[in-house]
């Protein structure tokens, strides 16, 4: 048996938009430990997911007018082919609305309520749908949520709560007998001090919507989604029939890591450890909380919309350019830090293509040129060889260090400490001078080098730079794995008389002059102003309302959609001999003829979209409960197409 064995994780992404390159910073760091780790000669389990359940879901897909499951699907599809393109090597991918999830959840939640840490009350209070939070008034200043600066909901209903308080000590203890719980410091330091005020017991069931997973013991209550979403760890290693992938990689593991945003530690290194605590389950070794990706306008964030698509950026630079960007960017103390193209273009030339893929190239050229392609032996060694083969040893051994240090970005950056000295080599040794003086017995030694520091620092790369190593192998002529082991990563162990292949740059320049980033620019001082806004007040000014068009339409016409349950097909008549069609997902409330000749209001300057193949051109308005619609219909005699505000 291996005793070496690492579990790994990442957030289970909301499935509330799609992915943007925040999300694609952390599964790329988080799959560049799990292979690194596996390099290390280490049993490695990845896993990611998504967490399709709560309100935040729940309206998302309303706005489709699609069932939550159906939309979460379409999402996850997404989310899949993603992580696909970028070469994610998770070993499986959990959705909280698998069967196996919920049989996990209701037993947890069981467990410790029979333990007698779950009572009933009522819940009075205040709730961010967009972080899934609750917050006291004090917290929650002004009525915005004091983590993402939406307005917050005002919750009252019966709930069960988690006695959270009973926990503090025993959790504060805990961190500080073990300095590797949470990393890194600064998130450390920041939970101590929150844990130090004193926890509230937690409500962890909801009554006022129902897609989540229901409570065994009393029917009209779901689980909060933040004690459904946590629980996903020990869900998907089979924790609920405690088997082997549970034994092996939770209860017999002593590295079980969750790496998460900074914006979720707190549900990471607080609830999540108490739920463990509470139902008699030993704590993951590190919670590692990164800072955040920016843009001028502050975080990158699916609900503020400032988005960069990362499906965008791989067709233009590739996945492992992408990938090396974030995780090489990625400050390790964990503060935040700013995207622009400008800069991960400037990263791939500086680093990918003038160092590394120069150096394969110039290597490669030479050996073709002096040799014929075939890689020469180590013949006449000269002091200045022991200074880059010192060096290659130094750079191994502190890359090991930093990697399992978390140190990403630090490692990368000791790697090209090699790579750029073994150019400045290139420079000093002169094999071209060499030439002239016909010594090839000192070229071929040289030559030998550079391959051993090409061949050192791919091993090194290879965990975030996935593709290239492949390439690298087929360029270099050593297809063999064993010469990309990192136990073989010893200077001076590779072979020579194998034959180079010289390919395609494996980094082409880009031209940061012509390069086409003028929309990414243009959008971004609108999504500044927007977000600037936003976060003060949450207000809109009455122009703003008033950008919205709202007329009164008559229903001339009613029909179900094929294929669509939710859906009906409307005629509606909006004064001005104008006649619109509108699909309104409002089937299971209204029968067509229920609704003929009803006066309704009308968004009438929506952007036309295509619903099931009909093209909708505007919106009607509708309250909605929890169940229940009702179209919001026009008191009185007024002629159609009347303006509302
Ligand atoms: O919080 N910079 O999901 P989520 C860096 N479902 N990382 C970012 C980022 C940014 N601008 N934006 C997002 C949830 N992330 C819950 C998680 S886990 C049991 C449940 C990354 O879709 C970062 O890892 O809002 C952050 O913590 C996570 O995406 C939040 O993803
Ligand atoms: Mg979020």
């Amino acid at each position: 048996m291996n005793e070496k064995t690492f579990y790994i994780t990442t957030p289970i992404y909301y499935p509330s938009a799609q992915l943007h390159i925040g999300h694609a910073l952390t599964t790329s760091m988080t799959d560049t430990l799990a292979r690194y780790k596996k390099m290390m000669g280490y049993d490695v389990y990845f896993l990611t997911g998504s967490d399709e359940h709560g309100q935040k879901i729940e309206r998302a897909a309303a706005e489709k007018a699609m069932k939550p499951i159906e939309y979460t699907d379409m999402i996850i599809a997404s989310f899949k082919r993603l992580w696909k393109k970028m070469n994610i090597s998770n070993d499986d991918f959990l959705r909280t609305t698998e069967k196996r999830h919920y049989d996990t959840v209701q037993a947890i939640f069981q467990k410790i309520y029979d333990q007698g840490d779950i009572y009933k009350s009522e819940y009075e209070g205040l709730y961010c749908i967009s972080c899934e939070a609750f917050f006291t008034e004090h917290q929650a200043e002004g009525g915005l949520c004091p983590d993402c600066g939406k307005a917050v909901e005002i919750v009252k209903e019966e709930s069960y709560f988690f006695k959270m308080s009973k926990y503090a000590d025993r959790l504060l203890a805990h961190i500080d007998a073990h300095k590797e719980f949470i990393q890194p410091e600064s998130r450390r330091n920041e939970m101590i001090n929150f844990i130090k005020q004193g926890l509230d017991d937690l409500s962890i069931s909801r009554t006022t919507f129902d897609w989540g997973i229901p409570i065994t013991i009393d029917k009209g209550h779901v689980v909060y989604v933040w004690f459904d979403a946590l629980t996903n760890y020990i869900t998907a290693l089979d924790y609920l029939h405690d088997g082997p992938l549970y034994e092996k990689f939770w209860v017999n593991n002593n590295e079980i890591v969750h790496v998460v945003g900074k914006d979720i530690i707190r549900f990471h290194t607080i609830i999540w450890p108490i739920i463990l605590m509470a139902a008699y389950i030993k704590l993951p070794t590190t919670v590692f909380g990164h800072g955040w990706l920016l843009l001028e306008g502050g975080k990158m964030s699916k609900s503020k919309g400032n988005v960069i698509d990362p499906f965008t950026l791989i067709e233009k630079y590739g996945s492992d350019s992408l990938r090396y960007f974030l995780v090489r960017e990625l400050p390790f103390n964990g503060t935040d830090f700013y995207y622009s193209e400008e800069a991960l273009v400037t990263r791939i030339n500086n680093d990918l293509a003038n160092d590394y893929g120069n150096l394969i190239s110039r290597t490669i050229s030479m050996i073709d040129k002096y040799f014929d392609g075939i890689v020469p032996e180590k013949i006449t060694v000269e002091p200045i060889d022991k200074v880059l083969e010192s060096l290659a040893q130094h750079v191994v051994s502190d890359y090991e260090t930093k990697m399992d240090n978390f140190e990403i970005g630090s490692a990368l950056q000791t790697v090209f400490k090699l790579i750029v000295r073994a150019n400045k080599y290139i420079e000093e040794v002169a094999p071209w001078q060499l030439a002239k003086a016909e010594n090839f017995d000192r070229i071929g030694t040289i030559l030998y080098n550079l391959t051993e520091v090409i061949r050192i620092s791919t091993i090194l790369l290879s965990p975030v730079l996935v593709e290239t190593k492949e390439n690298v192998k087929k360029q270099l002529g050593l297809g063999d794995e064993q010469w990309y082991r990192f136990d073989n990563a010893v200077f001076g162990r590779g072979p020579s008389g194998y034959k180079v292949a010289k390919g395609n740059p494996l980094f082409p320049r880009i031209d940061l002059k012509t390069l086409d980033i003028t929309e990414a620019k243009a959008d971004k001082p609108k999504k500044t102003e927007k977000v600037a806004t936003e976060k003060k007040d949450n207000l809109i000014s009455i122009d703003d309302f008033f950008k919205c068009q709202l007329k009164v339409g008559e229903v001339i016409a009613a029909e179900k959609v094929e294929k669509a349950d939710r859906l009906l097909k409307l005629q509606v008549d909006v004064g001005a001999e104008t006649v619109r069609t509108i699909v309104a997902g409002i089937a299971p409330h209204y029968t067509p003829e229920s609704i003929l000749n009803m006066k309704i209001v009308v968004v009438t300057n929506l952007k036309p979209a295509k619903l099931k193949g009909i093209l909708s051109e505007g919106m009607l308005l509708a309250a909605k409960g929890k169940e229940t619609l009702s179209l919001i219909k026009v008191d009185g005699d007024i002629e159609k197409g009347a303006s509302v505000g």
